[in-house]
């Protein structure tokens, strides 16, 4: 995790409003229309009201500014509360010190919401939880102590709530200088770490969340390589105290867990359950961008399913991945200079590169059906950079699409963006009149549905 302070004040995004559908990736904006600020999330269903809890990053600092609180009572639709946690001077939660991830339970008996974090220095040296509890949801909390739990320390964490009797709580954490996770127990009131119930030795596990499904836990997590992805991992037991099965991949390894970080899973019925994760962005954390998908069980374990635009139906628990008319990017017109490339790993088995710096691709005939669609772009970004791309529809004025970098020159991932089409026939034109290079382009998907 290293920290880096950045001073631009905007990024050029495709800012869309977020309505019916889940569109991993794009720029999600809640009712007021302000872009979510809500990362590391941590989730908590009371009555029919999702809260969704996170860091407000919106000052592109890795330094505490505010734990937010949305709500939603569909998963798509996010309304901005009051900050559920502000900086206090003086103290471990103070604008100059580090808060991530916080997760919050309830405790029936004493109605109250206990908030858990990861509480930290600027140089993430002091390794610690913090706890903060409220008579209601988005609180506003009151800040009780930071402290390492059991003497050890503890960066990225989560809690999970068990279905016993008893709704016991359990701290994930990652502990010992992030090489060893452990899963401990809280006391009865949530305030306190009572017993280490198991450890995974060596495993450099962090981000973690734990779901349970036909009486099996599943610890879902990424090893550590700081602010950038890698393939997300999960492990299987029959008791939270293990023993914990060998790792096994929740979504293709090259992909990088599709550029995402786990921060939170969320069983919605038997066979889908939600994965949030975060692409983080750390030269514009505020631009980081929230990566849902469903997860299914299909396969027999969890496995992500990548759908770019899919919808959630929460009283009948079931999803909706949204199909679109494929168009590959060597079916379009080239010119300056772009080339054709070749590889298996492209759609087709070819893709356009060189674009950007005087070359571009045109693919003609893109049907619309004279409405904002959103359009996922297929590319390969060999970089260790992000890059970015123009695109022109009908020749009109042209949007940037961010371009992260895929791990490889022959790793596909995809990108969303809201493109306005006519009715019928349209050109889309990806690089023109563009300085920098642009990734490879694989194909594009135009969808329908909003
Ligand atoms: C915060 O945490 C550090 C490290 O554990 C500790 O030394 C310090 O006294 C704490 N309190 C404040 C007010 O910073
Ligand atoms: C809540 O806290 C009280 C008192 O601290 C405790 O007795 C109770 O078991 C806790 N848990 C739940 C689920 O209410
Ligand atoms: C696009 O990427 C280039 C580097 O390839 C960068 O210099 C430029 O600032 C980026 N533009 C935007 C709008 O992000």
């Amino acid at each position: 995790m290293h920290l880096k302070y950045s001073l631009v004040v905007g990024a050029i995004a495709a800012s869309c409003a977020f309505a019916g559908v889940i569109v991993p990736g794009a720029t999600w904006t809640d009712t007021s229309g302000n872009v979510i600020q809500a990362h590391g999330g941590g989730f908590l269903k009371v009555g029919s009201t999702f809260y969704w809890f996170g860091e407000d990053k919106s000052h592109n600092s890795g330094l505490f500014k505010a734990v937010s609180c949305y709500t939603s009572t569909d998963f798509v639709s996010w309304a901005r509360n009051n900050d559920a946690l502000t900086p206090i001077a003086g103290t471990n939660i103070s604008t100059s010190n580090i808060v991530e991830r916080p997760k919050v339970v309830f405790n029936k008996s004493t109605n109250q919401y206990v908030m858990w974090f990861h509480s930290d220095s600027s140089n993430y040296g002091a390794a610690m939880v913090g706890v903060a509890t409220a008579s209601s949801p988005c609180g506003p909390y009151t800040y009780k102590s930071s402290f390492k739990p059991l003497g050890a320390d503890s960066r990225d964490m989560g809690l999970y709530q068990d279905d016993d009797a008893a709704q016991t709580v359990y701290l994930l954490y990652a502990s010992d200088n992030n090489q060893n996770f452990k899963i401990s127990r809280l006391d009865s009131s949530y305030l306190n770490v009572q017993s280490q119930v198991s450890v995974l030795s060596g495993s450099t596990l962090e981000s973690p969340g734990i779901l349970k499904r036909n009486g099996v836990y599943y610890l879902f997590a990424s090893h550590t390589t700081g602010w950038d992805p890698n393939p997300n991992k999960f492990f299987t037991a029959s008791s939270l105290s293990g023993p914990w099965s060998s790792q096994a991949d929740i979504a293709p390894e090259a992909t990088r867990t599709y550029f995402s970080q786990n921060a939170y899973d969320m069983l919605m019925s038997s066979n889908f359950a939600v994965y949030m994760g975060d692409r983080w962005r750390p030269s514009l954390l505020g631009s980081s961008r929230y990566i849902w998908y469903p997860m299914t069980w299909n396969t027999g374990s969890p496995q992500i399913v990548a759908a770019d635009v899919w919808s959630i139906d929460i009283s009948a628990g079931s999803f909706t991945a949204a199909t679109g008319t494929a168009y590959e990017a060597e079916s379009g017109t080239i010119s300056g200079s772009a080339q054709l490339l070749s590889d298996s790993s492209f759609s087709g088995g070819r893709a356009i590169g060189w674009l950007g710096n005087g070359g571009s691709v045109t693919i003609n005939n893109v049907q619309g059906v004279g409405k904002q669609q959103w359009v996922s772009l297929y590319y390969a970004n060999g970089d260790s950079a992000w890059r970015n791309t123009t695109i022109s529809v009908n020749g009109g004025s042209p949007v940037i699409v961010d371009q992260p970098n895929t791990g490889g020159g022959h790793t596909i991932l995809s990108v969303p963006v809201k493109l306005s089409l006519q009715s019928g026939a349209n050109s889309i034109t990806v690089s023109a009149n563009q300085n920098s290079y642009a990734a490879d382009l694989d194909k594009i998907i135009v969808y329908t549905a909003t």
